[in-house]
């Protein structure tokens, strides 16, 4: 290993990057004399904004991934890490043995919601100090190898939809649609083909092989709106309180809701669920049809296109979580936000980031809907005689993964909430409904009690009043 674990500290961050965009590692010499040649021939290799999919037919014959992987600035991070891990470097010099390299772009790297050498279900068995010590340190090596690994197939080339096994053993493949090529499962965008060598190819990836949803111990599955139709049933509830907010449910699959909100200014479609049938049209369409859907976040972005469709309005999503969005818009129905935006006159979408960059609270006349953007739990539902410190709100990077954001983007959700006024909230989930006068102080209780638990006793957020 080279110099990354020597600042195994709050300031590794810096340390990483440091040690990882220096390249200070000399390329050897015989490189040096096979790049000149190859510039000679008149072979460019390392202008990636200049290449896109599909890949040139253009092999060089000689060089391999480990020659040329470093020279790509906007990949300097991840591959800086390649040629630090030995097992790794190993790998890309044996020009006997091919690989396709996906490697995340800088931007991605800096973006990622943890550091690659961080494992939440270490800081859950071992706190906040599971990487210090030369045990800690081991632990990170690990895990950091196991980052890169699941960066780089095995094999090239690889074939289109052909499904294969990371070196880190997860099954990946991939698609190209409307001339855009994507890892699946995971929907990370291939933006260029920076190498094709002797012994396999680079290519740069707008972001990283995102391992924040599960796939079931059973696999992938999928479905279709039609394979559903017989099966499954949406229901419709009123709020108890207010008669002007319906929930919109499905049965019996699926467990998350929708919500109808009727507003002087016509109504809107607050997030979404997949299912959709002429019941459900039927029902929509007595309570006066739908003025415009607004999505939280790409969990519910699912079937947006038919119901947009359907009622012929618009649908608003997050500019900032666009490359979540895979479909294309046939009918010009999409509209991109950012910030803080009046949907309608007296409801707003408000960008508060930090379960998604884009995820969206939507506020309407003293109400709150969440979806994950703060999520609801038990102590939250129960008013009378709480102890001090009771919290009713949880803050998650990953929900069905339980891991937590970080405390600038818990206050990010706060500054952004701040000047609005609210005494009720709206969760994603069916029950997940908070009434109570001061609840605007209970979220911002809620944000320092889940800070101050993890051990930011010096957090912004811990300065915040109403
Ligand atoms: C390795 O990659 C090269 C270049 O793409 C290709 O010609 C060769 O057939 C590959 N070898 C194997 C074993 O896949």
């Amino acid at each position: 290993m080279k110099p990354v674990f020597i600042c195994m500290s709050p300031a590794a961050t810096v340390c990483l990057v440091l040690a990882a965009s220096s390249q200070s590692r000399p390329f050897d010499s015989l490189s040096n004399i096979l790049f000149s040649a190859q510039s000679r021939l008149g072979h460019p290799h390392h202008n990636p904004s200049s290449q896109t999919m599909p890949p040139s037919e253009e092999v060089s014959t000689g060089i391999i991934i480990s020659d040329v992987i470093g020279k790509t600035q906007t990949i300097g991070i991840f591959s800086g890490l390649t040629r630090d891990i030995d097992a790794i470097s190993g790998r890309l010099e044996d020009a006997a043995q091919n690989a396709t390299v996906l490697a995340p772009d800088n931007n991605a790297m800096k973006n990622l919601a943890r550091k690659p050498w961080e494992d939440p279900k270490d800081y859950e068995t071992l706190g906040t100090n599971a990487y210090q010590g030369e045990d800690g340190q081991e632990r990170a090596q690990k895990n950091l190898r196991t980052f890169v690994e699941t960066h780089i197939v095995p094999q090239s080339p690889w074939k289109e939809r052909e499904k294969v096994k990371t070196l880190a053993g997860k099954e990946i493949w991939y698609e190209t649609e409307d001339g855009k090529t994507k890892i699946q499962p995971a929907g990370v965008e291939v933006v260029s083909i920076a190498d094709k060598v002797s012994n396999g190819e680079v290519w740069v990836l707008d972001g990283s092989l995102d391992p924040r949803q599960y796939v079931p111990a059973s696999g992938q599955a999928w479905t279709s709106l039609s394979l559903e139709a017989s099966k499954q049933e949406n229901h419709f509830e009123q709020d108890a309180t207010d008669p002007r907010i319906w929930f919109i449910t499905t049965s019996p699959k699926a467990r998350e809701r929708c919500i109808l909100i009727q507003t002087p200014a016509g109504n809107i479609l607050w997030d979404l669920i997949s299912f959709i049938d002429q019941g459900t049209i039927d029902f929509v369409k007595s309570k006066g049809g739908l003025k415009a859907i607004v999505i939280s976040h790409p969990h519910f972005y699912t079937t947006h296109l038919e119901w947009a469709h359907t009622f012929g309005c618009p649908v608003y999503t997050s500019k900032a979580d666009e490359e979540w969005l895979n479909r294309k818009d046939a009918y010009g129905l999409r509209e991109l936000i950012d910030g803080t935006t009046e949907i309608v006159d007296g409801v707003t979408a408000i960008q508060a980031g930090g379960h998604f960059d884009g995820s969206l609270i939507l506020h309407w006349d003293k109400n709150i809907f969440i979806a994950d953007t703060m999520m609801s739990v038990p102590s939250g539902f129960y008013h009378k005689d709480r102890l001090p410190g009771t919290t009713s709100y949880s803050f998650m990077w990953s929900y069905p993964n339980m891991i937590p954001l970080p405390p600038p983007k818990i206050h990010g959700i706060w500054k952004a909430l701040k000047p609005f006024d609210f005494e009720a909230s709206f969760g994603g989930f069916p029950g997940q409904n908070v009434r109570r006068e001061d609840l605007k102080q209970q979220v911002l209780e809620s944000m320092k009690i889940f800070v101050k638990t993890a051990g930011h006793a010096n957090a912004d957020i811990l300065l915040e009043s109403l």
